[in-house]
């Protein structure tokens, strides 16, 4: 087991509600379709001046706060996103100045979906080596600003949020039992944002093909994420000896509840036990596990010697399992 603790977990989401019905009078779809295909009722946006950065450093506020900490006090801030204020430098950096503190080690992690779960397996490692001791584990995203929102196929999908868990050294009771991580780059055109790198820098004519925005073979994406979650959950599972009666908590990556809902019938995990916040907020990307889990933790759901067995996937394709001793 890597022997780590979460001391705190903190949350952002912006106020303002986009539901089914508001995305009626934009695009051409429906409640009804939107509900029966992803599972999805309404998401957050964030206001104009809101980027990854701003939602970020609240949550690390709020999960500060929960662990008895000053954000000062952090020696380590890692950020999965794939939505970061800039291209450089990283969104972490950023967080900072916003939380008025300097010194700690800083960076961002880009593995989409799966990002939060790829940070906390870092965020763990870093830990066990003795490298840090207090580690803000963010997930954040403002999907809403890379979007294209005349693309009915994608604009439905997707929210805003931010959600951190506080890591710090555990004392043999609780952590990751088992975690296992992966990725296939050669299906990296199924889910991307064509231009604003290197490979195609931004320019008239990307914006004018709003190739800065969200490119995605949905019926692709929802194969592999079925067969990449519930594979990495069984994985997971099995080499932490747990069984699915002995999980507390099933939390998966939230991009459909169609998605979900085959990976936790792979996993036998009944259904009472998955944690659901996508119906109110979308897709958030890297952000939806940390806020279930904070969501989760607020509600009374997540005691010490908790199992809790969390699944992801994501562009790259990414995916990542853990099974987390609370
Ligand atoms: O976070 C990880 C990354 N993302 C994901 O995991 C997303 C994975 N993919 C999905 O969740 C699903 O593929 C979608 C929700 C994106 C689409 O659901 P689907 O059941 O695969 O639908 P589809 O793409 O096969 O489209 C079915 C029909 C099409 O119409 P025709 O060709 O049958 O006439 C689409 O044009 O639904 C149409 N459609 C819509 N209709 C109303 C597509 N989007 C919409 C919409 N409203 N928003």
């Amino acid at each position: 087991m890597k022997s780590i603790k979460i001391v705190g977990t903190g949350s952002a989401l912006p106020e303002k509600i986009l539901t089914n019905f508001d995305l009626e009078k934009m695009v051409d779809t429906s409640d009804a379709w939107i509900v029966e295909r992803t599972g999805i009722r309404q998401r957050r946006i964030a206001d104009e001046n809101t980027a990854t950065s701003d939602l970020v450093a609240i949550a690390i506020e709020r999960a500060c706060a929960q662990a008895g900490l000053k954000p000062a006090e952090l020696d380590t801030i890692i950020v999965a996103t794939s939505t970061p204020d800039t291209v450089y430098p990283a969104t972490a950096c950023w967080v900072q100045k916003r939380l008025g503190i300097a010194g700690s080690a800083a960076f961002d992690i880009s593995a989409g979906c799966s990002g939060f779960l790829f940070a906390l397996e870092v965020a763990a490692n870093l830990i066990v080596a003795g490298t840090a001791k207090k580690v803000a584990v963010a997930g954040g995203e403002v999907m809403s600003k890379v979007v294209n929102w005349k693309d009915r196929a994608t604009c439905v999908l997707f929210g805003d949020g931010a959600g951190v868990a506080i890591v710090v050294p555990g004392d043999g009771k609780s952590g990751i039992l088992s975690s296992n991580w992966g990725c296939d780059g050669n299906l990296a055109p199924l889910l991307y944002q064509p231009a604003g790198g290197t490979r195609l820098p931004t320019s008239e004519k990307t914006v004018k093909e709003m190739a800065h925005t969200v490119h995605m073979e949905g019926n692709q994406v929802f194969k592999h994420a079925v067969r990449a979650m519930g594979g990495a959950a069984l994985r997971a599972l099995s080499e932490a000896r747990i069984s699915a009666q002995d999980v507390k908590l099933f939390i998966p990556h939230q991009a459909n509840m169609r998605i979900m809902e085959a990976a936790r019938e792979r996993t036998g995990i009944p259904f009472e036990k998955m944690f659901v916040v996508l119906d109110r907020y979308g897709n958030m990307s890297a952000a939806t596990i940390p806020v279930a889990i904070d969501e989760a933790r607020s509600q009374g759901l997540i005691q010490d010697g908790d199992i809790l067995l969390l699944t992801a996937f994501g562009t790259g394709f990414t995916w990542a399992a853990a099974v987390f001793r609370w």
